[in-house]
């Protein structure tokens, strides 16, 4: 299947068709691209890809959050450089999301910009992270704080590699696709509620794809529609700050995020059903007046409100404006038995 996503650069392709990995060299020009990975991702996958560029480099950085620093990104544009590449080189990013925001920005800087090409391996890049042209590092503690937006020239996305990707990595990736379908798309998010929804994977990672491409081509820099994408993600984000040593994956707080906003019971009850399916959690324990605070000073925080997506039937997005005590009151409201 391939989509073309048109946004305000040049428009793009993105592929997605099982085991393109192994013959990924017959939809790139690139003579010699520049290749970038992380030592997660598995041999096989970096070996598949490598063999079919022998004469290419391949950056392996270091797996995790970690990598997304100046200094690795330094390390990245002076391996660049000694391998003489110009302007017309190509970057491959082999990798999740932090190998391809990573790999985005070095391509978004040098020179002033070369070419990039993403393929996804995680759940998480593959429905959500590859698209959208937003690459960036963390810097003095802040995430994605610096950072360019970057289209690539081709994502190419092959669910065979999800095979050797943990449950736990495969569920919380899915946590987003199950956000698109309340906010975006009806028969995706009922395709969860199937007992054998392992089976369309790849009608999920297709929906999702086409649900982020709608949203980044009418809105590509985040002033309206995008919004509607941060469904689960503002409480979501202050779940993650409040547990510390990464004791919940992003997906995993943004499944938390949508269960404390979402008000139409009967949908609560639905979306439950999905994410115990997905054997994500529900609800954790946390101090309310400090997710309050977290809330607040979340960077969607505006005149005393904040910007909360709602929804109130699968496929319908809203956004509300929600003040402290309505934050508050969700808060309270969420079951401590289903922590
Ligand atoms: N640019 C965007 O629009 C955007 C959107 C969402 C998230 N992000 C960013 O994405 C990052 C998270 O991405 P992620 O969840 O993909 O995490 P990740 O890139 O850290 O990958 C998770 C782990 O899985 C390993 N891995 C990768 N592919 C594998 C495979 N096929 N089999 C087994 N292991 C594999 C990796 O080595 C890593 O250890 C965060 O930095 C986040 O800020 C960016
Ligand atoms: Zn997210």
């Amino acid at each position: 299947m391939k989509l073309a996503v048109r946004t305000g650069g040049k428009p793009y392709d993105i592929i997605l068709e099982r085991g393109i990995l192994q013959h990924a060299k017959d939809c790139i020009s690139a003579v010699h691209p520049f290749l970038i990975s992380d030592d997660g991702v598995p041999e096989k996958w970096r070996k598949m890809l490598q063999d079919q560029f022998p004469d290419s480099p391949m950056h392996v950085i270091p797996q995790g959050e970690g990598s997304k620093r100046f200094e690795i990104l330094q390390e990245v544009l002076a391996d660049m450089l000694e391998h003489h590449l110009s302007r017309k080189d190509t970057v491959i990013a082999l990798g999740g999301g932090v190998v391809g925001d990573l790999s985005g920005f070095a391509s978004a800087c040098y020179m002033r910009g070369i070419q990039y090409i993403n393929i996804p391996t995680t759940m998480l890049s593959m429905v959500d992270s590859s698209i959208g042209g937003k690459t960036a590092i963390d810097f003095h503690g802040v995430k994605n704080c610096v950072g360019a937006f970057w289209q690539p020239s081709l994502v190419l996305i092959d669910p065979e590699v999800l095979s050797t990707l943990s449950p736990r990595l495969l569920h919380e990736g899915l946590a987003e696709s199950v956000k698109m379908g309340l906010t975006h798309d009806r028969v995706l998010f009922e395709l969860f509620e199937s007992d054998d929804y392992m089976m369309h994977m790849d009608e999920i990672i297709e929906r999702s794809l086409r649900v982020k491409r709608g949203v980044v081509e009418r809105d590509e820099r985040e002033s309206g529609e995008r919004k509607l994408l941060n469904f689960g993600h503002t409480f979501g984000h202050a779940y993650e700050s409040y547990h510390e040593l990464n004791r919940y994956l992003h997906g995993e707080c943004v499944a938390m995020g949508m269960m404390t906003v979402i008000r139409d019971e009967a949908l609560k009850q639905r979306l439950k059903a999905v994410l115990e399916r997905l054997q994500l959690p529900l609800c954790c324990e946390y101090d309310t007046e400090a997710i309050v605070r977290l809330v607040k000073n979340d960077k969607k925080a505006d005149h005393g409100t904040v910007t909360i997506v709602q929804t109130d039937e699968p496929g319908h997005g809203y956004l509300e404006e929600w003040d402290e005590d309505q934050i508050r009151q969700a808060l309270m409201k969420a079951d401590p038995a289903l922590s």
